[in-house]
């Protein structure tokens, strides 16, 4: 399915805003118009701070964005001389209060065999997700991983099967309805409808992830400023997803805090050295040479490489070991065919895949966004998957909408729907 205007998408993460323009080109494949990037201000690890300043961050980005594109080829192209406005956008969500289970239902059909409709399967699928709901979460995404007809699992269609009874396991994820509601608020506030609200781990994934991946079993490992998503697919499923607060921003706190030096120093301080120090450990090499930092107008202070190596190093390692300990808790190891594919800002730090490799004991990939097209350079490295994964996520949504037009309204369209009423009653 085509349709003429282009989707936007915003993710708002801790460290960094984007928003990203596209839709499906004439031969049907996702393209990405255009993409911006701003700081964020107002948010941390997923939850608003301040919603005024995040309002104006979202407004500061879509006048970049649009200012951007309409001085675009493309644009002229797709648009002609018409004003390109953003005057909707479809949304991620992340942080602490996400939450990822496994659900499962079963519904009586008959005591006679029929044939299976497609209003059956979603029965089953609205059934499940009434059990699993409570008045202060919303349900963002309700994945089915296999339907049981008569005792018979691993279906993955039960459309036209004779059955009396249909099962459905599901992986739901849900957020904080709080959250959400402050979220559209914003969005709102900056002049903007929503489209949608998608768990950013999901958009990401949607980006990243191939389908042989999710097939053979893999873990994706979205290190971002604040928050890291953990997701993990099999057999072409979600089986597992968990946000847990912490990032690399707890990198340049540690730094900040063992220097006594302010954020932003650190933060300067961990991009301008990281190449040197998230070496394999034990490595050093290079690591001699003295770097001045200014501790107040006129003292300044001079550290060895290796010792902001060091503190790099140790946190990291801290880091690791909370991750280890969460996916080995989630049981998930003995699935993963393929192994753990890492993005997100820290993935981009030397010595992370060696590092993590060992104390997961598992293959270590970088991720890399894939399956679109652009003439839009610097979208090559994985900066701005969540923002294309979203694009596509939407567009696979709209296509699910179509072919199911009159059987079925998209989860991100009731949750949206839903979202707008509770704003609307409560602001
Ligand atoms: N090239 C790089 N090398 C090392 N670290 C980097 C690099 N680029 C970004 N980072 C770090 O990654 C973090 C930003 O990551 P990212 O852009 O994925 O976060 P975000 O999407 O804004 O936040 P979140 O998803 O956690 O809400 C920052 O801590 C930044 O210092
Ligand atoms: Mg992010």
């Amino acid at each position: 399915m085509k349709s003429k205007l282009p989707l936007v998408s915003l993710d708002i993460g801790s460290a960094k805003t984007t928003i990203c323009i596209g839709n499906f080109d004439t031969a049907g494949r996702v393209e990405i118009y255009n993409a911006i990037m701003v700081k964020t201000r107002g948010m941390q690890r997923g939850i608003i701070t301040n919603l005024s300043e995040v309002a104006e961050g979202i407004e500061e980005a879509v006048k970049k964005a649009e200012a951007k594109f309409q001085a675009s080829e493309r644009c002229r192209k797709i648009w002609g001389k018409r004003q390109f406005r953003i005057n909707s956008a479809y949304v991620t969500i992340s942080g602490e209060h996400i939450l990822g289970i496994n659900t499962k239902t079963k519904l009586s059909l008959s005591d006679r065999p029929v044939e299976i409709t497609n209003q059956d399967s979603l029965r089953a699928i609205e059934m499940a997700k009434s059990l699993s709901a409570s008045i202060d979460r919303e349900i963002l995404h309700a994945d089915a991983q296999e339907f049981i007809i008569d005792g018979y699992k691993k279906i993955k269609e039960p459309l036209g099967i004779y059955g009396t009874k249909l099962g459905v396991t599901l992986h739901l994820i849900s957020c904080g309805s709080s959250f959400i509601n402050s979220l559209v608020k914003a969005v709102n506030q900056a002049g903007l409808d929503v489209d949608g609200v998608v768990y950013s781990g999901l958009a990401t994934s949607q980006a990243i992830l191939t389908e042989e991946e999710k097939e053979a079993g893999v873990i994706l490992l979205e290190m971002g400023a604040g928050t890291t998503n953990i997701m993990f697919f099999v057999e072409g499923r979600l089986f597992y997803t968990s946000t847990i607060p912490m990032g690399g921003y707890d990198i340049t706190l540690e730094i900040a805090r063992q220097m006594k030096i302010d954020f932003y120093q650190a933060e300067q301080l961990k991009m301008q050295y990281k190449s040197i120090c998230v070496y394999p450990d034990g490595q050093t090499e290079g690591c001699d040479d003295k770097i001045i930092i200014k501790k107040s107008s006129s003292q300044y202070e001079s550290i060895s490489r290796q010792e902001l190596a060091g503190i790099i190093d140790a946190k990291v390692r801290e880091l690791f070991s909370m991750l280890k300990k969460e996916i080995e808790s989630s049981g998930i190891i003995p699935r993963v065919g393929y192994g753990v594919v890492i993005c997100g800002g820290v993935s981009f730090m030397d010595g992370v895949i060696e590092k993590l490799e060992r104390q997961l004991n598992l293959p270590i990939h970088l991720g890399i966004t894939r399956g679109f097209v652009s003439s839009f350079s610097g979208l090559g490295n994985s900066f701005y998957a969540t923002g294309i994964g979203l694009i596509m996520h939407a567009l696979a949504e709209k296509g699910k909408k179509y072919k199911s037009r009159n059987l079925q309204r998209g989860v991100v369209a009731q949750l949206v729907s839903k979202v707008k009423n509770i704003y609307e009653e409560y602001f």
